[in-house]
């Protein structure tokens, strides 16, 4: 059991919680997921760790609902119980001072990259951030990346705050001003990371992404997190999340997870059936 000692709503149907899980935030470092259960039918959800505190034994998830269970954990408040939450799982992501590191951040993408920005900060970079999402109102973490960044570039598809359009567009400029960067970090949607990839390649800037998107059980047995990577089949949860975005195959990658949001569409409408809204039992 975990118990959940703070909530924060950060954009329509987008959660912040804080919870008690004092080994996990012992060992975790940035990159590394978490796996929950909210009851013992429950699926399992696996959600980046967008940050700890080793010394309160905390650790912090961003949750999106866009499904079943994430539905049902909106739901829930500060003095719940999760049911159970393993991890850290996953490779961390090397820390090393490479001098300025671009971080680029679609949508969600903020809360997994938010412990990466920070370390690679404390490891002496310097960090500039590019965040993006469909409106401001969207737009996560804000304050929590301007803090370790020197510089932030925003993008929304309206326009509401920075350019409109991508985030690799602000991204695009900042590179063709001759700004020198010596390392890009790009969480978010696959086609965002897969535009900033072609963006890097030609500039020849080493480029990692995260790919926690795909996983299912995040525990290495389900195969569901498969992904090529240089021609090699490798497993998100385990060899990941993180991998040399030059070297990953999004077409690959876009198909699977146009498998398994069908999937979960479908859980969705039998969960209405279940409930007896559907009329159909
Ligand atoms: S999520 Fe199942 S093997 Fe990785």
């Amino acid at each position: 059991m975990a118990r959940i000692i703070e909530k924060k709503q950060l954009a329509n149907k987008i959660n912040l919680y804080v919870v008690e899980a004092p080994r996990i935030a012992r060992n975790a470092q940035p990159g590394q997921f978490i796996v929950l259960r909210l009851t013992e039918q429950g699926e399992r959800i696996p959600l980046t760790i967008a940050d700890y505190d080793r010394e309160r034994g905390a650790i912090t998830l961003v949750v999106q609902e866009v499904g079943k269970s994430t539905a049902q954990m909106a739901l829930m408040e500060p003095g719940d119980d999760i049911l159970d939450l393993l991890g850290p799982l996953g490779t961390p992501i090397e820390i090393k001072k490479v001098g300025r590191v671009a971080c680029v951040c679609g949508g969600l993408g903020a809360a997994p990259i938010y412990p990466k920005a920070k370390a690679l900060k404390e490891a002496g970079n310097e960090i500039v951030t590019f965040l993006g999402a469909q409106t401001e109102a969207m737009l996560i973490l804000r304050d929590e990346l301007s803090a370790v960044s020197s510089e932030m570039y925003y993008a929304t598809d309206d326009g509401s705050l920075g350019s409109k359009g991508f985030v690799t567009g602000p991204l695009q400029e900042y590179l063709a001003a001759g700004n020198q960067v010596d390392e890009v970090i790009a969480v978010g949607p696959v086609p965002m990371m897969r535009s900033v990839c072609n963006v890097t390649k030609e500039y020849g800037i080493p480029t990692i992404v995260s790919l926690n998107a795909v996983m299912v059980d995040g525990t290495g047995m389900c195969g569901g997190c498969r992904v090529t990577v240089g021609g090699e089949t490798k497993f998100t949860c385990t060899d990941g999340p993180a991998f040399d975005g030059h070297l990953v195959d999004f077409d690959e990658l876009s198909a699977r997870q146009r498998f398994y949001r069908k999937a979960e569409q479908v859980s969705m409408q039998e969960h209405v059936c279940r409930i007896g809204l559907g009329g159909n039992e």
